[in-house]
């Protein structure tokens, strides 16, 4: 069984905000969905301070979990699509409790191949991307490019960096690979369950801007996000499918990313980050 699948079965929603004072099955329902709600609400008002239209037929929620934001874009949106690699997510996301106009969607898949193209006017994802090794992570991106519709927007939320300046971050990170340490460890597991791991990754801008120049998508806002604690550096970077189908570039010229520069925030982004997002 898949970590995300085992975590799901055992404390789902603190999979989902891993807050150490809801570790044991201590969230509340009303509360947890509501950090949905206030995320959404926080997702449209950067969208709109941003001056950005957005379509709302359908929208697409990537690495949806229990729906939590799910639910609130419902709200906003006649259809919304969410989207997990973990069958046992969208079992739960399901038993929740239906609504209409949601489609909960298992993704085993390497890519968004279930999904349309141009079907979305907004994708969102908070807290999924960093999840995900950073090769697996691009082609879940250039696939995004495929399923937003013209003049569709992404907001991602993910995890750019790892800042190891804390002393004690550092440590955490590096293992003692003496032989000794080594033997140690693997006597230790034979006695030890097998630890649930959440695995968390960084995926360097650099080379998500790359792809987006590549897919000639419009980067609207590369924002600093404080939400994930060190040693990961977080952004949301926001981008925008031409309405346009563009020329092809005359040969030997590289497409530009942007026709407009994109908009870059410093410090504390206003807005701060979307506020359920204190618990990564
Ligand atoms: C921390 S939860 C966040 C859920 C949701 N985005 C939210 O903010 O409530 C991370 C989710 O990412 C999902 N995930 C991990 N890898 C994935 C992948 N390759 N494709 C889709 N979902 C994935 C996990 O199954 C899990 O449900």
């Amino acid at each position: 069984m898949q970590s995300w699948d085992m975590l799901a079965q055992t404390d789902p929603y603190w999979a989902v905000l891993t807050s150490d004072d809801r570790r044991g099955n201590r969230w509340s329902e009303e509360e947890f969905f509501a950090t949905g709600e206030a995320d959404v609400a926080a997702i449209m008002t950067r969208l709109a301070s941003l001056g950005l239209v957005v379509d709302r037929t359908r929208a697409l929620d990537f690495g949806c979990g229990l729906g939590r934001l799910t639910r609130a874009l419902a709200r906003r949106f006649a259809a919304v699509d969410g989207v997990d690699l973990s069958h046992v997510m969208i079992e739960k996301a399901v038993a929740i409790g239906p609504v209409s106009n949601v489609r909960f969607i298992h993704n085993p898949s390497e890519d968004l191949s279930p999904l349309d193209d141009e079907a979305y006017g907004l994708i969102v994802s908070l807290i999924s991307i960093q999840h995900m090794p950073e090769k697996a992570a691009a082609i879940y991106v250039g696939d995004m490019c495929r399923v937003l519709a013209r003049g569709g927007v992404a907001y991602l939320q993910l995890n750019t960096f790892l800042s190891v300046s804390d002393p004690r971050a550092a440590a955490k990170l590096t293992r003692d690979e003496s032989l000794l340490n080594r033997v140690y460890r693997s006597a230790r597991s034979v006695f030890r369950k097998k630890r649930l791991r959440m695995d968390t990754h960084y995926f360097r801008l650099s080379r998500l801007l790359n792809i987006l120049e590549r897919k000639r998508m419009q980067l609207v806002a590369v924002v600093p996000d404080s939400s994930v604690p060190e040693p990961f550096v977080s952004h949301v970077v926001i981008f925008r499918k031409r309405d346009q189908a563009p020329l092809p570039a005359p040969a030997g010229v590289t497409p530009a990313a942007a026709s407009s520069g994109p908009a870059m925030e410093s410090g504390g982004a206003p807005g701060g980050p979307p506020p359920g997002a204190a618990h990564r």
